[in-house]
């Protein structure tokens, strides 16, 4: 079948769907997997889609029944195994195809970020649940329609941030914080200080793998010659697919942090600064970074380290005792969260006084919602993973509109926002200890951008607003209108 008369079946399916997704939810137990296997068809299994694979295969009234991957290699590898295993599936290359044909109630994505809003909008459009990886979205408009997907198809859509199933750890911290019993909160501060070595450096594109669908694999994103070694993982690193380490691996610390503030938008101010630091390779986006987001009752401060805490340590910084986690610090204390399951908190002395931990499991919790069809019941709806996604996203806005400054102008620059600056002078130090001189090598002060948070818009900076959303490559758009 040719593009354009598969996306023309597709949408006669999807017309299909919605007609069947409007029935009430009594009904609904009778059109799929209410009272019998839920249907799952796992998208994008490269490598966090082998955990959900795994999840998925061995949960009690669950089904794995498709995978689709546009590597034929990886594609090919799971079908097998799974067959293996006596549990045979359908593989798919197109996730069109697997959203037409696939006879699933449900779809989880591990797809690479820049497909992730348009999984999540068309299995709502053809009646599937969905679990998405985080970041939720690559830009922070196609998330917001990605919500307004679920919310219009009434489809249970989950983040695929599973630090808010931990119920007995990290969200009884949350809550002990905010019924006031450290005082008032002075800053909630993230920390992703994860190792990210260079990804090297080619002088040409390279060829596509020929087990690649290049064409599916760039979806909605240009399609670009192959600028770099590896096409597989590598694109968090470039701005066309990924967004950063911030989006990568600090959504999970940036949707804590938010948790803990208790605020539903987005920061009214946001400023960057940052750069991608120690050494050159094929890589855009910074390696190391502070982000204030400015919200009313406290700052949010995100730091991301790549670099080692010396030029020649294996180790990693860390900041009272996280170093990828989040430091929330009171009036009376504070609470320190180092892992995706517990927290511990901390008078003004330092003394550890409570601890929490435990976690749920997240597809589990996602499988329940499917279930009740109560999008309360999940611990991460996609309205969450939404905003947190997008605080990654208006955070690297800020740092992509900057430009190179000196040090010593940047700390003027910031001076003002005590928070940030201070980050910046912990920052400068950790990259001195690592060989970079930022007289030298200079870090990039992102601009000041101002948003309303109700239209998820910026005040008077078009450069910004335009990268809120970016130019889809038909037909992979993710339309305006859910
Ligand atoms: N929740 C977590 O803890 C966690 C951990 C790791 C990764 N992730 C997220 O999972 C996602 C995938 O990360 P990864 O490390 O596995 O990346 P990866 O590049 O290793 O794997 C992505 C896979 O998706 C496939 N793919 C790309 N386009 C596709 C398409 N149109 N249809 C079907 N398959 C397609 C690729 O061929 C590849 O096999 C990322 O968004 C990442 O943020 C989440």
């Amino acid at each position: 079948m040719n593009t354009t008369s598969s996306r023309r079946a597709f949408l006669r399916q999807t017309a299909l769907a919605t007609a069947v997704v409007s029935v009430s939810p009594r009904l609904w137990g009778q059109v799929a997997g209410a009272n019998s296997d839920i249907r799952v068809g796992v998208v994008g299994f490269g490598g966090r889609g082998g955990s959900h694979i795994s999840a998925f295969s061995k949960m009690p009234g669950v089904r794995l029944v498709a995978l689709c991957d546009c590597d034929e290699k990886i594609l090919g590898a799971g079908v097998k195994k799974l067959e293996d295993q006596g549990k045979p599936v359908k593989g798919y290359r197109d996730y069109r195809e697997l959203l037409e044909k696939g006879d699933v109630d449900v779809v989880a994505s591990a797809t690479p970020n820049h497909w992730h809003s348009l999984n999540v909008v068309w299995a709502c459009q053809a009646g599937k649940d969905v679990y998405i990886e985080k970041p939720i979205s690559h830009n922070v408009w196609e998330g917001r329609q990605a919500v307004e997907a679920a919310r219009k198809y009434r489809r249970i859509v989950q983040s695929g941030t599973q630090s808010r199933s931990s119920r007995t750890g990290i969200a009884a911290a949350v809550e002990w914080v905010r019924a006031g019993n450290l005082g008032k909160i002075k800053v909630s501060r993230a920390l992703c200080y994860k190792r990210r070595a260079s990804i090297g450096k080619v002088d040409a594109p390279q060829p596509i793998p020929p087990e690649i669908d290049y064409d599916l694999w760039c979806g909605p994103a240009e399609k670009l010659p192959l600028m770099r070694k590896r096409l597989h993982y590598d694109w968090h690193w470039v701005w066309n697919t990924g967004n950063g380490d911030l989006g990568n691996q600090g959504i999970h610390e940036m949707d804590v942090a938010r948790w803990f503030l208790g605020v539903m938008e987005l920061s009214p101010r946001v400023l960057s600064v940052g750069g991608r630091l120690g050494y050159v390779d094929d890589g855009e986006t910074p390696n190391t970074m502070a982000i204030l987001h400015d919200y009313p009752g406290a700052p949010l401060i995100f730091e991301v380290r790549g670099l080692p805490s010396g030029r020649d340590s294996q180790s990693m910084d860390k900041y009272k005792g996280a170093g990828i986690g989040i430091v929330i610090e009171c009036e009376g204390g504070h609470v320190t969260v180092p892992s995706y399951s517990s927290a511990t908190a901390h008078d003004k002395e330092g003394r550890a006084i409570q601890t929490w931990s435990g976690e749920e499991d997240h597809y589990a919790n996602f499988i329940k919602a499917v279930r009740s069809r109560k999008t309360e019941d999940l611990n991460a709806d996609i309205l969450e993973g939404h905003l947190s996604s997008a605080l990654c996203h208006t955070g690297n806005i800020s740092y992509r509109l900057g430009a190179k400054q000196d040090p010593g102008a940047i700390k003027e620059a910031i001076r003002a926002d005590s928070g940030l600056a201070e980050a910046f002078d912990r920052m400068a130090e950790h990259l001195s200890a690592n060989g970079v001189d930022l007289i030298a090598e200079r870090a990039t002060l992102g601009v000041p951008l101002w948003m309303d948070p109700k239209a998820e818009r910026f005040v008077g900076n078009d450069a910004a607003n335009a990268l809120l959303t970016r130019a889809y490559r038909a037909p992979f758009v993710v339309p305006e209108k859910v």
